[in-house]
């Protein structure tokens, strides 16, 4: 797939994408539509192409990834899923391993950069040109749901790729809602210890691997757009972008700008994947200093909120996909299943094969330490008889096997997601 625009060509030759031609607002109608599409079937669920979108002449798209077979034939039988399959079965004596392979993936993912293609787009003069979308009623205002955030560290020139989501202040000025943790904060942090503002380039809309790679929760320091060629199997390919962190050069739309890592901005509420209302609070300010976008853009968009959206799916797929890593250092877990209905990382079931006292204690704590689910809130440890995937064996286990005093241990002052209202520590 070159490009979004392939991407939708695929979609349609599968019957998986609906053009809506009713003219649309931006505010609130197109979540009104893009929710529809969701509630018959969350794992299969259409594309929606908006091409009437009231002031704007520019069409939307929303849900790109609501189905998890297209996920599947983009994704399966890759070189990443090979890659991981190595990986983990490196310590297996009957594993089949073929290094020599994987050490030729891990080089060819090398992004490939190519000269400025900036020439050949457009340039707008700021966001009122865009078809930016509001949510929900009381959302703080519009929102950029789906930018892909690319940002290199001052220190070591690593570069991260990371979905977060940008609230429109004004034309040319927006939010930066990455989190603490995640890996354009981390850059930022570097900017702000060698004094020193951070240039950042923000794409809306490329091929499906770089948008998947982006949300991919991968090791700081491990450039989403290298593991993207992996899942590609033939390098990202980036362009030149001056003095901002190179794109891909099949982007829709380019904001380059920068953020200061010492101003901080009220940011929300915004109706989030939690089915509630995230907290206002300060996050990074993004100003934006020039806008491209390509001839005829699509303007890509994703809507959360409650009950199950593309985020399901696209958590349900990557979670799946990164599985062996969690499995390569925890020999005794059978299965690692994080439900939909809790939110992703606020719950998460495991089950495991156990060998001594204690091990379910050793495997929960495991997971609390790994990257992104250290935001779990509840961690359920099942013996392997238990399908972890089926909600009714789950709550007959719980039923029938828990004393809980003797087996729920209660962490105090445990880490928080920013999006987690019931913490006493937000963003902790
Ligand atoms: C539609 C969508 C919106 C997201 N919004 C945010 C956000 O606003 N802030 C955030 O920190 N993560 C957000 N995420 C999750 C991050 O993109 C994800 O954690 C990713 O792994 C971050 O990359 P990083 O580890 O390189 O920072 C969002 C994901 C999706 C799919």
């Amino acid at each position: 797939m070159k490009d979004l625009r392939d991407y939708l060509k695929y979609l349609q030759s599968k019957g998986r994408l609906i053009t809506i031609n009713d003219r649309v607002n931006t505010e609130l109608e197109i979540t009104a539509y893009t929710d529809r599409a969701n509630r018959d079937n969350v794992y299969e669920s259409k594309t929606l192409l908006f091409t009437n979108v009231k002031d704007h002449n520019m069409p939307v798209v929303t849900n790109l990834f609501g189905s998890l077979s297209t996920m599947n034939e983009l994704f399966s039988n890759t070189y990443a899923n090979e890659l991981l399959y190595n990986l983990s079965a490196l310590k297996s004596q009957s594993g089949k391993i073929s290094l020599i392979k994987t050490s030729k993936l891990l080089i060819d993912s090398k992004p490939k950069i190519i000269e400025s293609q900036l020439s050949k787009y457009l340039t707008i003069p700021n966001l009122d040109h865009l078809p930016i979308i509001k949510c929900w009623p009381n959302d703080a205002g519009k929102f950029i749901t789906f930018p892909i955030v690319i940002t290199e560290s001052p220190k070591d020139k690593s570069t991260n790729v990371g979905i977060y989501r940008m609230q429109v202040f004004d034309s040319l000025t927006t939010g930066m809602h990455w989190q603490a943790q995640k890996g354009g904060a981390i850059h930022a942090k570097d900017a702000e210890e060698m004094g020193k503002k951070l240039n950042v380039s923000v794409v809306i809309g490329t091929d499906p691997y770089n948008m998947i790679s982006a949300v991919a929760p991968l090791p700081v320091g491990v450039n989403e757009f290298a593991f993207a060629g992996v899942v590609r199997g033939s390098q990202t390919v980036l362009m030149k972008n001056g003095k901002y962190p190179p794109v891909p050069a099949n982007s829709e739309i380019i904001l380059n700008g920068h953020v200061d890592p010492k101003e901080k901005r009220i940011e929300g509420p915004f109706g989030d994947h939690t089915g509630y209302y995230s907290i206002a609070q300060e996050y990074p300010v993004f100003h934006i200093e020039s806008i491209y976008v390509k001839k005829d853009p699509v303007y890509a968009a994703s809507v959360v909120g409650y009950s199950w959206h593309e985020d399901a799916v696209i958590g349900q797929f990557l979670f799946d996909f990164m599985k062996p890593i969690i499995k390569a250092t925890n020999e005794s877990i059978t299965d690692v299943y994080l439900p939909p209905e809790g939110i992703f990382t606020n719950m998460c079931f495991v089950s495991i094969k156990k060998r001594f006292p204690g091990e379910a204690k050793k495997v929960m704590f495991s997971i609390l330490g790994l990257g992104q689910l250290s935001f779990t809130k509840i961690i359920v440890v099942f013996d392997d008889d238990i399908d972890i995937r089926d909600l009714r064996k789950v709550a007959w286990a719980l039923a029938t096997r828990v004393e809980p005093q003797r087996d729920v241990q209660i962490i105090t002052n445990a880490t928080a997601d920013s999006l987690d209202h019931t913490t006493n520590l937000p963003s902790f």
